[in-house]
């Protein structure tokens, strides 16, 4: 057999992943490990796509996608992310995924490295080496409130580094990087002229912290953001997202997209536009379930001493198990979800700084979630260093 690409293996496998595949062959599991809505897709979304495959509208279409979706995207940006935007920077991808993907292509050549948040969500890693670039690590450190450095990122720069990885609200923090803090990254970026790649999918769970695009900041031009319908609109298997990019890349990008997707799914294109477009009253009782499953969560986990970081936006948890965990919580997980019945996800899955933590997902029936939570040891309840 012919040899693969050499850094192919260097793309790690997901630490997540791998406690949900195990959960899936355990029966009687209170599952808190994936980061999925559970409530339903709205019925105007629904209907759209259906009306798509009734008329035969499933043919190819633009590369950047469909003429009614991109002018949505454009209304929603003003609407709601301050950005003023032109059609030809808004480019429809198959979910963030995609859109994340692509900008790291536009972006990165073999060996250069990128600054990417820990904890972060996985994918970055994952994308970067798939490009045989370098991730770079740049703590979001309990000591310093879970926002970045910048110290710390001066440190970590060199002249190989090409990007600046922003995700707020964080998953799998649940924080909102206050825009204060989004000037300073610019202002750093600017100083190192690197590109911003933001990662914005969870905009609309917010828990009184505002969320700020990066992009509505920029000044001279360096921020591509993507944006996804998944979690918004509990349409994450329908898989549209959308990157807008920096002016000027309209060429390049219908290259890109038409040698690696032609196009998004002509009827979930239909979809979105009914999404962004209809009745968001479906997206606000999403947001008021996982506010009152933080709230019970939270009353919960103070009663029992439990540490953890109060979010500000997604639908996360992340809890301190550094009383029970021993130093390896990716084993300490994998034995909690034997023994207890309940999966969570690791902290370390998300990097280096998420030893000792774990990342649980508020998005269920609030006493299954409840009941998942009573199963985590108190540090009052087990020795420090006690395996469970
Ligand atoms: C921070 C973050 N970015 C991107 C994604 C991918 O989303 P999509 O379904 O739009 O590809 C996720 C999904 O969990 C995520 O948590």
């Amino acid at each position: 057999m012919p040899h693969l690409a050499p850094h192919i293996d260097t793309v790690p496998g997901s630490g997540i992943r791998h406690i949900f595949e195990m959960s899936t062959k355990l029966d009687g599991i209170i599952s808190l490990v994936i980061g999925e809505p559970d409530v339903a897709v709205a019925g105007h979304i629904a209907d759209a796509a259906k009306h798509a495959w009734d008329t035969d509208a499933t043919n190819y279409t633009p590369n950047g996608g469909i003429a009614p979706l991109r002018a949505a995207i454009v209304d929603k940006l003003q609407r709601e992310n301050n950005m003023f935007v032109d059609v030809e920077r808004v480019w429809v991808t198959v979910g963030a995924t995609q859109a994340l993907y692509q900008a790291m292509t536009l972006t990165l050549a073999a060996g250069d490295e990128v600054l990417i948040p820990d904890p972060g969500y996985t994918t970055f890693t994952m994308g970067v080496r798939m490009l045989d670039a370098h991730p770079i690590p740049y703590p979001l450190a309990p000591e310093r409130g879970f926002l970045p450095d910048i110290d710390e990122l001066e440190r970590l720069v060199t002249d190989r580094t090409r990007v600046l990885i922003v995700n707020s609200p964080s998953n799998p923090l649940g924080s909102i990087f206050p825009e204060r803090v989004l000037r300073e990254l610019l202002d750093f970026a600017r100083r190192h002229d690197l590109w911003i790649i933001s990662d914005e999918v969870y905009e609309y769970f917010t828990y009184g912290e505002k969320h700020v695009s990066i992009a509505s900041l920029d000044a001279d031009n360096r921020v591509f953001t993507a944006f996804s319908l998944s979690k918004t609109y509990a349409m994450t298997g329908v898989r549209v997202g959308y990157l807008v990019t920096p002016p000027g890349l309209a060429a390049t990008m219908r290259s890109v997209q038409e040698a690696t997707i032609s196009c998004v799914s002509t009827p979930a294109q239909f979809a979105a536009v009914a999404a962004i477009t209809g009745d968001h009253s479906p997206v606000a009782a999403a947001k008021a379930h996982y506010r009152a499953n933080l709230i019970a969560a939270t009353a919960q986990l103070d009663r029992r001493g439990i540490r953890y970081l109060p979010p500000t936006g997604a639908f996360y948890l992340w809890i301190d198990v550094g009383h029970v965990s021993a130093g390896d919580v990716a084993t300490w997980a994998e034995g909690f979800l034997l023994e207890k019945r309940v999966a969570v996800a690791p902290g370390s899955a998300f990097g280096r700084s998420g030893e000792g933590w774990i990342r649980v997902c508020l998005a269920l029936d609030e006493a299954e979630l409840l009941e998942g939570l009573g199963r985590i040891p108190a540090p009052g309840d087990a020795p420090a260093g006690a395996a469970l």
